[in-house]
């Protein structure tokens, strides 16, 4: 069967088609792609295109069974707010009790500005961490530093020391464990750049607690995102769990174990478990090494939460067809949704009428932007059923590291974002003008 056509049609609950009716008989015109009770066609008119649209209910619901499925141990769950930090999804997920991973200053002034007492749920991840943002940092009060080296401990140390304030940190170990995914997205390698190798640990632990201004509270761990197998997180938090236990023979006190994030979602896949099921058993693998050891466990979730909560609309400029290949170029492109350029990531891409009669049929076609680049796709020889130009497109699965990721390369100021909650409809970002990209600039 052919990837097409093993994959979805749409994505409920946040994205489903709607049976639409016309003329006084209401007869059946067919159906039209809506997310929550909004049909998707009225946010384009409104809106415009290229645009984000999330679903408030899904984000929710997806938080909710993540919670739950850890409701066995003292846990908090931290979103990761590179996955999607739009200020009202940031206040969406806030009203829900979270906390947060940040990974820089910017991200960490987003947070404290949907609530500023957010801080004490803070934890701050990263290999780069600047003075500055340390100070910033420690001055909000988070609730824990990963710290990632030797040379970040002591700057960590010495900036605490001339705020005199104490630092609460954990080491975030490199496991060497091997989770399947793109390699620019694994990190639990001893070859990656993340963490420190945890056979140092004990020797770093022991300096960092002879420091007055660092106070050690925990380990944290993170391998990699978009992996969908459980078993290198639970070869990830055995190899934390003895670590634990001989931290703590050596005098330290570890509250927090951080498992950092990385729950995949199925992109492509019809026959994937439900979410429910599938964090159920991701829940299983984290916690079960963490028996008896009676830690407060944090998570650090991104794309498992907002990821299948949100679509890029787009409108199809125009049919091309170059030697035999064909090409459909839509408003979109690699600075509105970059994965699939980047990582050659796969996006099912959905027209968001559907026939009822289905006559239409189908063609592979080439989805690619006005950027010019080859690399500028969204998805390559691609069956779709036939569209026209001026038709509108749904790219799923956008809700994370979609519109976090956008830049503004080829001057195109960046999608509007929606967030949609049953049938209400908020703007939380506009659109950029081109008067906005040129704004800090002069000549
Ligand atoms: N915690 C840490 C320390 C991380 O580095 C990450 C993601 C997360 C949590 C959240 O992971 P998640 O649950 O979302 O998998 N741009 C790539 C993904 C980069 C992930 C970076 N770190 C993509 O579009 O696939």
């Amino acid at each position: 069967m052919s990837r097409a056509k093993a994959s979805r049609e749409a994505r409920p609950p946040a994205f489903w088609y709607r049976e639409a009716r016309k003329g006084w008989l209401r007869r059946k015109a067919g159906s039209v792609l809506c997310c929550d009770d909004v049909p998707v066609a009225q946010l384009a008119e409104r809106f415009g295109t290229p645009l984000y649209v999330y679903s408030a209910s899904t984000i929710v619901d997806r938080l909710r069974a993540f919670d739950n499925a850890f409701r066995t141990i003292a846990h908090s769950v931290c979103y990761s707010v590179k996955a999607n930090s739009a200020l009202g999804i940031l206040r969406l997920i806030s009203g829900l009790r979270c906390g947060f991973d940040v990974v820089s200053g910017g991200e960490l002034e987003r947070v404290l500005q949907v609530d500023k007492r957010a801080a004490r749920k803070v934890v701050f991840s990263g290999v780069g961490k600047t003075k500055e943002e340390m100070r910033q940092a420690l001055k909000a009060k988070i609730l824990l530093f990963n710290v990632e080296s030797e040379s970040e401990l002591w700057a960590l140390a010495e900036v605490a020391a001339t705020l005199k304030r104490v630092a609460p940190i954990a080491l975030r170990v490199n496991p060497d464990v091997a989770a399947e995914t793109h390699p620019y997205i694994s990190t639990g390698l001893r070859k990656h750049k993340f963490g420190i190798p945890i056979s140092e640990a004990r020797s770093l632990y022991a300096w960092a607690s002879g420091s007055r201004h660092l106070k050690v509270a925990g380990i944290s761990v993170h391998i990699g995102s978009q992996i969908t197998e459980v078993k290198p997180f639970r070869a990830t938090m055995e190899r934390v769990a003895e670590l634990v236990q001989v931290l703590r023979q050596d005098g330290h006190q570890i509250e927090f174990v951080d498992a950092g994030g990385g729950l995949g979602i199925c992109y492509e896949d019809s026959s994937a478990p439900e979410f429910s099921h599938h964090v159920v058993a991701y829940a299983e693998a984290v916690v079960r090494p963490l028996r008896g050891l009676k830690v407060h466990l944090l998570l650090e979730p991104g794309r498992s939460i907002v990821g299948p909560a949100g679509a890029l609309l787009t409108s199809v400029l125009y049919k091309k067809k170059n030697d035999g290949r064909r090409f459909l170029v839509v408003d979109a492109a690699m600075n509105d949704l970059l994965r699939p350029s980047l990582y050659n990531a796969y996006h099912e891409i959905i027209p968001t009428t559907a026939d009822s009669h289905a006559t239409t049929g189908r063609e592979n076609v080439d989805v690619v932007g006005p950027v010019c680049e080859t690399g500028d796709f969204l998805a390559r020889d691609r069956e779709l059923p036939i569209v026209n130009e001026g038709d509108l497109l749904a790219i799923l699965d956008a809700g994370a590291y979609g519109m976090s990721q956008s830049s503004n390369y080829n001057t195109r100021p960046r999608p509007a974002e929606v967030l949609v909650d049953g049938k209400s409809v908020k703007l939380i970002r506009r659109r950029e003008s081109v008067t906005d990209l040129l704004r800090p600039e002069s000549f």
